[in-house]
């Protein structure tokens, strides 16, 4: 896969040498290049942004740098190669793994990191003519550049790459995996030694019954999502839940509405 960032902070996406996606690079399984927009700027300063039309605080990202630096970027491409475009932006659709997954199929990336009040909408109007661009939002808050959630998004994609994490299975019980995991959460996890501070392990992890240690991990990740993110529940397609699930559902209180879909009484479920 091949991943290019333009940013005026080049030094800001060093992290990317490091631990897994460092290491992706190294194999040649990620093929990484991070620009520095103020290269495709032609005034004595550099100038990349400039005062916001309609007036206001802040300042917005010239559309002119940021037109030449991707015309440069796509046009080293190979002719038929056609990047997807993600822009990160508070804004944006939110960075799901399931995005995550979509563009871990993608063969080709390019971030556009904002600074100021962003990128003068005209640029991806522009490109959304003939790129599929994604504007993406990391969270419900707002950062002084698009740089970090840059790393952010690289990592979650990258981890998915084939050959990446050692153990290619070990992102299919992940929080939010598509699959069963969709819309649970992870429970808790242990390691050696047995007893650490007083504290034990469940003794189901060490009664080599894989069946049953499959359904408590799974009750575990129900009793963790109805504490923290109840409305992965609520939001859950109800024909994803068996028998069992329906079970520890109706012992931590949650139960079948009218439509099908999982509430907690006494509780105003979004519809
Ligand atoms: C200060 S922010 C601009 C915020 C913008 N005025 C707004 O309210 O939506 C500057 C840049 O940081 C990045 N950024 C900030 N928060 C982000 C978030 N939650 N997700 C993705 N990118 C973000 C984007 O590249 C954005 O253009």
């Amino acid at each position: 896969m091949r991943l290019d960032v333009i940013t005026i902070f080049p030094e800001y996406l060093e992290p990317l040498n490091v631990s897994l996606v460092g290491k992706a690079r190294a194999r040649g399984q990620l093929d990484v290049r991070v620009h520095d927009l103020r290269d495709w700027t032609h005034d004595r300063h550099n100038t990349v942004d400039d005062s916001p039309y309609g007036g206001g605080p802040g300042m917005v990202m010239k559309p002119e740098p940021w037109g030449e630096a991707l015309d440069a970027v796509i046009e080293s491409g190979a002719d038929d190669a056609r990047p997807t475009l993600v822009v990160p932006t508070p804004s944006g659709v939110p960075f799901t793994q399931q995005l995550a997954v979509e563009l871990s199929e993608r063969p080709w990336l390019v971030f556009t990191p904002a600074r100021y009040e962003g990128i003068d909408r005209r640029v991806m109007a522009e490109y959304g003519e003939r790129f599929d661009v994604r504007e993406v939002s990391i969270g419900d808050y707002v950062l002084a550049g698009g740089e970090a959630p840059v790393l952010v998004m690289v990592e979650a994609i990258a981890r998915l790459l084939p050959g990446v994490l050692g153990n290619a299975e070990s992102h299919r019980d992940d929080s939010f995996a598509p699959g069963a995991m969709a819309d649970l959460l992870e429970g808790p996890v242990y390691t050696k030694p047995p007893e650490w501070r007083g504290h034990g392990i469940p003794d189901v992890l060490i009664s080599g019954h894989h069946g049953k240690i499959a359904r408590w991990r799974r009750d575990e990740a129900f009793r963790r999502t109805t504490a923290n993110r109840p409305d992965l529940i609520e939001r859950a397609d109800p024909a994803s839940f068996d028998k069992k699930d329906r079970e520890i559902l109706a012992a931590l209180g949650w139960a079948e509405l009218p439509d099908g879909r999982f509430g907690r009484p006494g509780q105003a479920v979004e519809q």
